[in-house]
């Protein structure tokens, strides 16, 4: 299955002081989806931003509005997060006692629906809910900062899920997250992934590079 590759700058190496026009400079600059990092200081050790945000900031682009949601737990605010502009809700099965439930709400909530997995959460959790994926995403850091180094230890698990996918038949976005750069890009764009989220390699370099920095994570 040929893929495009999408890239999905993380907000949260973005200068917060000028969200919106950093997200409008990561619009025109080629961005396919905004990925926003969504953390509860509980879940992960760090705390970021709310719908209140999103919904403010949701008026700065027309892109996918690809929430990544580090909190547990995760129901009483799904539909705060879907009301607020979101497109796609990934959350983490951890934060959940029954995940395919959460799936099934994002999605009578008019959303999309993905999940997460940590650095340590094989690949096998998905063989009773990836019917029901819209998106995995495969976190190649321990979730909770941007900045960290990639794991190339996950490229299997990359590749596995991959193949799950391919014998689905389903079309599912394999997102990856966490020290994505440009050495990093070709690795996970090799093992079968093709949405990458990048923080740190995106918004380096300030506005003028964005537009280079977004071509050269696609490779081209
Ligand atoms: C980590 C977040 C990532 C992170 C990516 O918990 O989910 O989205 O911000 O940042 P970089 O690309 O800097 O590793
Ligand atoms: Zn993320």
């Amino acid at each position: 299955m040929a893929n495009e590759i999408k890239i999905s700058p993380s907000i949260l190496s973005a200068d917060f002081s000028c969200l919106g026009k950093e997200i409008e400079a990561i619009t025109k600059a080629g961005a396919d989806y905004i990925h926003v990092d969504v953390m509860d200081g509980h879940f992960v050790p760090n705390l970021t931003i709310g719908p209140e945000v999103i919904k403010d900031i949701r008026k700065s682009s027309t892109k996918t509005f690809d929430v990544h949601l580090m909190i547990e737990p995760v129901d009483p605010l799904l539909e705060s997060f879907a009301d607020a502009g979101s497109d796609i809700i990934t959350f983490h099965p951890e934060a959940e006692k029954n995940p395919k439930e959460i799936i099934k709400k994002i999605k009578n909530l008019g959303c999309k629906s993905g999940l997460s997995l940590n650095p340590s959460t094989n690949e096998n959790v998905l063989e009773d809910l990836i019917m029901d994926l819209d998106l995995i995403l495969v976190m190649t850091v321990v979730p909770g900062f941007g900045g960290q180094s990639f794991m190339e230890d996950q490229l299997i698990k990359i590749k596995k899920i991959r193949e799950m996918i391919n014998e689905s038949g389903k079309n599912i976005d394999l997102e990856v997250d966490g020290g994505i750069n440009f050495e990093t890009a070709p690795k996970v764009i090799e093992a079968g992934a093709n949405v990458l989220v990048a923080g740190t390699a995106t918004f380096s370099g300030g506005p003028d590079m964005y537009e280079k920095n977004i071509k050269t994570l696609r490779g081209l």
